[in-house]
């Protein structure tokens, strides 16, 4: 597994750990109430969760698996990989941030833009790659 899977894929596990935390305080507090704020991060929980985690984990595991090349570059377009993972994580903190933490629709809307592109720039990234193995 090459390095970028094992440190998007380890970013995704850290996801998966804050956004299970998160589930299981809300989930205590619909029994036994903790505190009046913890329903403002529901949305953290919910995108920690589906694009921390799931979206995280998926582009991890699509970098290292989908075919590659004999010749070099063995993963072209590497690099639109790399800023994507970067942008997705700005994606995320800019959402909590304008939700969870009341930055507002535009904090909000950046952040969604973020991840919008990231997801562009990953699929970009992975085009060349979507070959039989006969390389058509
Ligand atoms: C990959 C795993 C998970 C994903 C993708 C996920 C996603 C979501 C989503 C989308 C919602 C909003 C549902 C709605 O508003 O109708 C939600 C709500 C919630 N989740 Fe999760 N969740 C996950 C795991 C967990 C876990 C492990 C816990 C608890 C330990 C948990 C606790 C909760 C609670 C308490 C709510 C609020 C339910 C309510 O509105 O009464 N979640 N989750």
């Amino acid at each position: 597994m090459p390095r970028f899977s094992r440190w998007i894929i380890r970013a995704a596990f850290i996801y998966l750990l804050l956004g299970f935390t998160v589930g299981a305080l809300l989930l205590t507090h619909k029994g036994v109430p903790l505190h009046p704020a913890l329903w403002g991060w529901l949305p953290a929980h919910i995108e920690f969760l589906l694009v921390g985690w799931v979206v995280q984990l998926t582009m991890g595991v699509a970098f290292w698996i989908l075919p590659r090349y004999w010749e070099k570059p063995a993963r072209p377009k590497a690099r639109y990989a790399q800023v994507a993972f970067g942008l997705l994580n700005l994606g995320i903190w800019l959402v909590v941030a304008g939700t969870t933490f009341g930055g507002g629709r535009w904090v909000l809307f950046a952040g969604r833009v973020a991840e919008a592109v990231a997801v562009a720039l990953f699929a970009g990234h992975a085009w060349q790659r979507i070959v039989s193995r006969e390389g058509m």
